[in-house]
């Protein structure tokens, strides 16, 4: 078997490694287009998870390396010259060269192959290797054997916002290091490490990647000045952070990160693609070599598992990295957007802010940082209980209740934590009337320990409904039966509850969630007209086409909600929510895609606000003072050329000037062909950015399933309220489990469950403290650490 492997990265001969070891019988030949001693960059980064996966591969590359490893267990956040600290992470670096000059020996000791000076031209690849069984493109980031089969690969290259430059310096930096520094025209990130023992040789010993935004770059007039004046204006910069030490140049020129995807990882029926060639994941969540060199693991275990079976090889390859590959591609992107925004949490507090900078990514969470760093948790939950205090005079210092058990105020309401039971159709009312499913369902939620329980979206008119099973709010039968709901709810306990009002527009007229959703009622002659913002049907060709709505349409369905919201006060809801999301009729009048009118209610975001806005004020105006007002808003169309960042600050803004307490974020639903990107606590980034922005009081929803995650996003500021939706359909009690599970005690469970909830809460510290302590033992060893600071740490 003969396999060419064009890039000697460390994706590539790390391949080469692997795969000569197994296959000894196997040609294996590295073609590099530089000479052996050419490198760029400085450092590459390690976690203990990755050194643990190295070691279990290849001893001994992985000896020959440790001892050139810098090893470090905490991160240190610095913003202006102040410090904080997080521990127990454990990462290692290693300079770029010392890794590339290890692989190199390794891959000769095995026998394969290297051939340095050697480009490779993509256009006669075919002919070149036409003997060869396989040839593995790990020719980099800007890969020219791609772009050469781009048909079959389906690459797609996003440039990302930010500017940065990698460079290095002289200067130790015993932890991993963020530097922040505010200038006149913006902020700094220095993401900086130590990646070789200080003293061994003269040169850089640390990676100095520097990155800023496109205003502040050019502000500081970067795009006039050449690699060497570039990095003496940074010295300027981060002066006090250098402490005397230069900045190192090599190959250190300003560029926009690139996001590179390929549709498949196969072409030709012999090339696969490696490393940085098939995809790149943004360095501040780790290094681009880790990616390479654990995708070479895998792409290599194909390989000996398949022999020549090309087909084989290809799908194990993929099926073993495609999902690992896209998660940290996606993480990478949720990283890289904070630093992107990190202007928006800039007036945090020290402790806030640097629980935002772990957190960032979404894979830390509390709980997370519990295990690693608890006295870290414990401050920055201190700083948090101050900050509460001093904004709302609420005292939970002695109580520490965890920020997700802290309480909230609206007005004059205010909610003993910030767990939201999410507004979740039943589809069970008859005639728009809530009966017994709906006492059992909401009073058992309404007991469950959340701060607050939301009434499914319930409807003004028969005509606004979705389906024929959704409640209304127009007769007095209705508004009893909601009454004995919510007084039941208050009878036994402290959750407050929302009513959320809508209007299906478009989407009106269909079969039940658990029928064909969204698809019209199946007896042609139960369903009724619909009306929206414009003529457009969900469905093309099969959806009813709705009325454009006219002004006297606005009228009536205007005095409708404004009747219903006189009928939720009377039943004594605790806040009323109007719902503008998910494609109903406000929201088609707020997103681009469904509004084409021509007249004042389409157009501008002003003009598509007015509608909603308009029946806003009046449901305002007759909802009592003291109570507060919510809107649930999809902040993503997940949609080309559908509801933008502004748009969505705009609507966020009109409505809290029109009365509105909270923005409720959601996303998506407007449109059938929408792309929305899922995955853990996927919407929270919208909240995040409303409330950063704006200062908005705001809830967050989807995805969130940890109570891990509900106190994260509280306390890194990303939200106000947390909504849990489906996980409370299972499991009533959600919040009371979470409180036990900390161990706190602010959450009253119904008196006749209070026996069942004191042996939860002994239960529970139990499991807590069985699991950490199963975790610790899981964490990766220090023993990467090289060996005299092995030993030093065990003295
Ligand atoms: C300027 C720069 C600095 C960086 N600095 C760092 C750093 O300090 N720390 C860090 O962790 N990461 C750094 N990175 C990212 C990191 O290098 C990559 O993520 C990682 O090396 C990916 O490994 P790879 O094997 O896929 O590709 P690479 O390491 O990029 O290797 C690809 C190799 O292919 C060779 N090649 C390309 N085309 C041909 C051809 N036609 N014929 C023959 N050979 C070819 C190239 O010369 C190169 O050696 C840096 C990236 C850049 C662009
Ligand atoms: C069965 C079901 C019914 C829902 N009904 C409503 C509703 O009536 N009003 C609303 O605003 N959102 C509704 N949603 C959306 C949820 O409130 C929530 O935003 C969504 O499920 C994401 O949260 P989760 O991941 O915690 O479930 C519904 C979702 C589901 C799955």
């Amino acid at each position: 078997m003969r396999i060419d492997v064009i890039g000697g990265g460390p994706g590539g001969l790390y391949f080469a490694i692997l795969t000569k070891k197994a296959r000894p019988d196997a040609q294996i030949v590295v073609h590099e287009q530089n000479r052996a001693d050419d490198s760029f960059g400085f450092g590459v980064v390690f976690s203990d998870d990755t050194l643990d996966e190295f070691l279990s591969r290849d001893p001994e590359s992985y000896t020959m390396i440790r001892d050139r490893f810098a090893y470090w267990d905490d991160i240190r956040i610095r913003r202006q010259g102040r410090d904080i600290r997080c521990g127990g992470n454990g990462f290692a670096g290693c300079a770029r060269l010392d890794l590339l000059s290890v692989l190199y020996s390794r891959a000769r000791q095995v026998g394969v192959e290297l051939r340095f000076s050697e480009t490779i031209d993509p256009a006669t690849l075919l002919d070149r290797f036409a003997d060869s069984d396989l040839v593995i493109a790990c020719d980099g980031i800007n890969s020219r054997i791609r772009e050469q089969f781009a048909a079959e690969f389906g690459p797609e290259t996003t440039l990302m916002r930010n500017k940065f430059a990698w460079l290095g310096s002289t200067r130790p930096l015993p932890d991993f290091t963020y530097f922040f520094r505010e200038t006149a025209h913006g902020i700094f990130t220095a993401h900086a490490y130590q990646y070789r023992p200080a003293g061994r040789d003269s040169g850089p010993i640390s990676t100095w990647v520097m990155e800023t935004t496109p205003e502040c770059w050019a502000g500081h007039g970067f795009d006039a000045l050449d690699e060497a004046a570039s990095a003496r204006l940074l010295e300027t910069i981060f002066a006090e952070e250098l402490e005397g030490h230069s900045l190192v140049t090599n190959r250190s020129l300003w560029r926009n990160f690139p996001k590179v995807t390929c549709r498949q990882w196969h072409a030709a029926g012999k090339i696969l693609l490696l490393g940085d060639a098939k995809a790149t994941a943004h360095w501040s969540i780790g290094s681009g070599t880790k990616l390479a060199m654990e995708c070479a693991i895998a792409l290599s275990d194909a390989v000996v598992a398949n022999g020549q079976d090309f087909a084989a090889i290809a799908a194990d390859y993929e099926s073993a990295r495609r999902t690992a590959v896209e998660v940290t591609q996606h993480n990478a992107g949720v990283s890289l957007a904070w630093f992107e925004h990190v202007a928006r949490s800039w007036d945090m507090p020290p402790m806030q802010f640097a629980n935002v900078v772990m957190s960032r990514a979404k894979s830390i969470t509390y709980d997370n940082l519990l295990l690693r760093d608890p006295d870290f948790v414990a401050a920055t939950d201190t700083e948090f209980y101050q900050t509460l205090l001093a904004e709302t005079g609420i005292d939970c210092r002695k109580s520490r209740p965890t920020p997700m058990f802290t309480p909230l105020k609206l007005r004059e309401l205010v909610l003993a934590n910030r767990v939201v039971v999410s507004p979740m159709a039943q589809y069970r009312a008859t005639d728009g009337v809530p009966g017994d499913w709906h006492l059992m369902h909401y009073g058992a939620r309404g007991t469950g320990g959340a701060g607050l329980l939301y009434i499914e979206m319930t409807c003004p008119s028969p005509d606004a409904r979705i389906t024929l099973g959704c409640p209304g709010l127009w007769n007095d039968e209705q508004e009893a039966g909601f009454r004995r709901i919510v007084d039941f709810v208050h009878e036994n306990g402290d959750t407050k509850v929302a009513m959320q009002l809508g209007h299906a527009g478009r989407k009106g007229s269909t079969q039940l969630g658990w029928e064909d959703a969204d698809h019209p009622i199946a007896r042609a002659d139960a369903n009724w007209p619909l009306v929206s913002a414009s003529p457009i049907p969900w469905f093309e060709g099969e959806s009813q086409i709705p009325d454009e709505l006219d002004r006297a349409g606005m009228d009536r369905i205007k005095a409708d909600f404004v009747a219903a919201t006189e009928r939720a006060a009377r039943a004594g809801f605790d806040l009323l929510e109007l719902h503008c999301a998910h494609g109903y009729l406000f929201a088609s009048f707020l997103s681009p895609l469904t509004n084409q009118r021509v007249d004042g209610y389409g157009g501008a975001i002003e003009n598509r606000l007015r509608f909603p806005l308009e029946v806003f004020a009046a449901m305002r105006a007759v909802w009592p003072a003291g109570r507060p007002m919510a809107v649930r808003v999809s902040a993503s169309d997940w949609a080309e050329s559908g509801v933008s960042e502004d748009d969505l600050f705009a609507i966020a803004k009109a409505f809290s000037e029109a009365g509105c307490d909270l923005v409720d974020v959601s996303s998506g639903q407007t449109v059938p062909h929408q792309q929305p990107v899922y995955g853990r606590m996927y919407q929270v980034a919208f909240s995040e950015a409303v409330k950063n922005e704006l200062g908005l009081k705001t809830m967050c929803v989807g995805a969130i399933t940890e109570a891990g995650q509900v106190n994260t996003i509280i306390s890194c500021r990303r939200a106000d309220l947390v909504a849990v939706g489906r996980p409370h359909l299972t499991d009533a009690q959600w919040s009371l489990r979470a409180a036990a599970w900390y161990g706190v005690k602010a959450v009253s469970p119904p008196l006749p469950w209070l026996s069942g909830a004191s042996q939860l809460l002994r239960e529970s510290a139990k499991a807590r403290e069985k699991q950490m302590e199963l975790q610790r033992k899981a964490k990766p060893k220090r023993h990467h650490l090289p060996d005299a600071a092995l030993k030093e740490a065990a003295q």
